[in-house]
This record gives C-alpha cells, structure tokens and sequence, in this order.
C-alpha cells in the first residue's frame, strides 16, 4: 500500500515531465509500442511466449483500424504507469480501474470493459464483506483491490502480493481466508478449482481503461475513436464473447 501510494505521489509530481511520442510521431514510425502485464488472465497472459488475452487481442484490433504494427512491452504491474510516464511505451492496457487518483497521473481512454472486485473463498468461508471480519484476504500489490479491502471494517491482515495469481495461490494453500480480485477472474478460478471455492460478493464496480501519458490528446483520441469503432462494427462484441461469454462494455 505504502509502496503503491509513494509511487503515483512521484508520478503525479512528473507528470509534467518528458514528451510523449505524439500521434503523427507514431503514425510515421509505423509501429504502436503498448505495455502489460501478461500475468492477469483472461484479459492480459503470456502463454509460453505468446502473448494473448482479451485486452492484448482488442489493443491489436484496435492497432490494426489505426494501421499500425504492435510492439509488446511486459512489465510488473505496478510498474506500468511509472514506465509510461518515463515513455518507453506509448501506451498502457491492463486492467486499469479509472480512478480519480491514477487520472491525476495519466490520462485514461473510454472505458473497455466495466467490472468489479469480488470475494473468493474455499467453501464455507467469508462471501461478504461483513464476514471478512478478522479474516485474512490476498490481493495483488498497486491494484485497486488493496484499496477497497482496506476499506472494508474489521479486516484483520490484508497480504499483497506481486502476481494476481500469486494472491490466488495463497488461498488455495490455506494462508489466507479470501482472494479479492477481479470478477471475471474469479469465475473462471472457482470454475478451475472445481467445486473448492465459491464466489462472494462484489465489494466495488470499476470502468477499466487504456492509459497515456498525461497530456497526450492526440493518442487517446485515436484510441478513443478506434475504441468506439471495435465497439460498433462488431469487433469488440466478438471478442467480449469469446473470453467471456456476454458483452462486458459499460453499460452507462
Ligand atoms: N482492476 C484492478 C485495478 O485497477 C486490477 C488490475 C490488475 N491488472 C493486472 N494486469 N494485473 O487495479
């Protein structure tokens, strides 16, 4: 939490720092270079070396309508924001929940999916917020997870970890009460774990978004506009039920 704090103070604070790769910079060079994490499955996963998910496969989608080649950039998640402000890509597609302090840091595109944090437990354990009282709950580090289970009263440890799916193994090993995380995430883990875990509530809502770097307007439009276009042509609902199987855009 500490860690994750001190990081987008200090990134506010550059925010007004180096020149992102303009549009017309990258549109000449032929090639988009975005980040993730390639840790967060079914959304953004390194299978072997293959790069996949629902975010990778709509960012090349999107790459694609702009006519751009696609360069991959993988970094610890917690670190994504802090390498876009440093411009080694252009930009960022991992899941992001759009929160008003990421947005005093980076600039965020519509939302791509909307979704939420949900409890996970072995059966018989805590599926509501109330009954994580005392009990201990698994997050990953940097996420907004974190910051909605320390909001929860009576919580007695909350143990973060650098992988999503490190959080989910210290559930099924017994060291922690509940996972928090995604809920798309966490139905496809009970799902996985057959008849071992159960799926609790969802303790918040987010809008996920693609992030730039601050200031960078002439990006996020055409991001924006792609966006917009995958979600009419067909192309984003296609995708969505592929890994998901129903539309997840925002609904407002
Ligand atoms: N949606 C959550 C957040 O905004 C988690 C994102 C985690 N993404 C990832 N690639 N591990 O913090």
């Amino acid at each position: 939490m500490k860690k994750t704090l001190l990081s987008l103070a200090a990134l506010t604070l550059l925010a007004s720092g180096a020149q992102a790769r303009t549009w017309e910079a990258i549109k000449q060079s032929g090639t988009i270079k975005i980040a993730t994490e390639g840790a967060f499955p079914p959304f953004n996963i390194l299978k072997g070396k293959q790069l996949t998910g629902f975010e990778v496969e709509l960012a090349e989608a999107l790459a694609k309508q702009l006519g751009l080649k696609v360069q991959w950039v993988t970094q610890p998640f917690d670190n994504l924001l802090i390498g876009l402000q440093q411009d080694r890509y252009d930009f960022v597609i991992a899941s992001h929940g759009i929160t008003p302090e990421r947005a005093k840091a980076v600039d965020f595109a519509n939302p791509h999916y909307c979704t939420g944090g949900a409890i996970v437990s072995k059966v018989g354990g805590p599926k509501t917020a109330a009954d994580l009282k005392g009990k201990t709950v698994a997050v990953q580090v940097g996420t907004t997870y974190l910051e909605n289970v320390r909001k929860v009263a009576g919580v007695k440890d909350v143990k973060t970890f650098p992988k999503d799916t490190d959080a989910q193994a210290a559930l099924m090993a017994g060291r922690v009460d509940a996972w928090v995380g995604d809920k798309f995430t966490g139905l496809d883990l009970v799902k996985a774990q057959k008849g071992k875990l159960v799926a609790g509530d969802l303790l918040f809502s987010e809008r996920i978004g693609m992030a730039v770097k601050k200031g960078n307007a002439g990006l996020l439009k055409e991001l924006n506009a792609a966006l917009a276009k995958a979600m009419s042509n067909g192309t984003y609902a296609k995708l969505s039920t592929k890994y998901f199987g129903t539309d997840v855009r925002c609904k407002n």
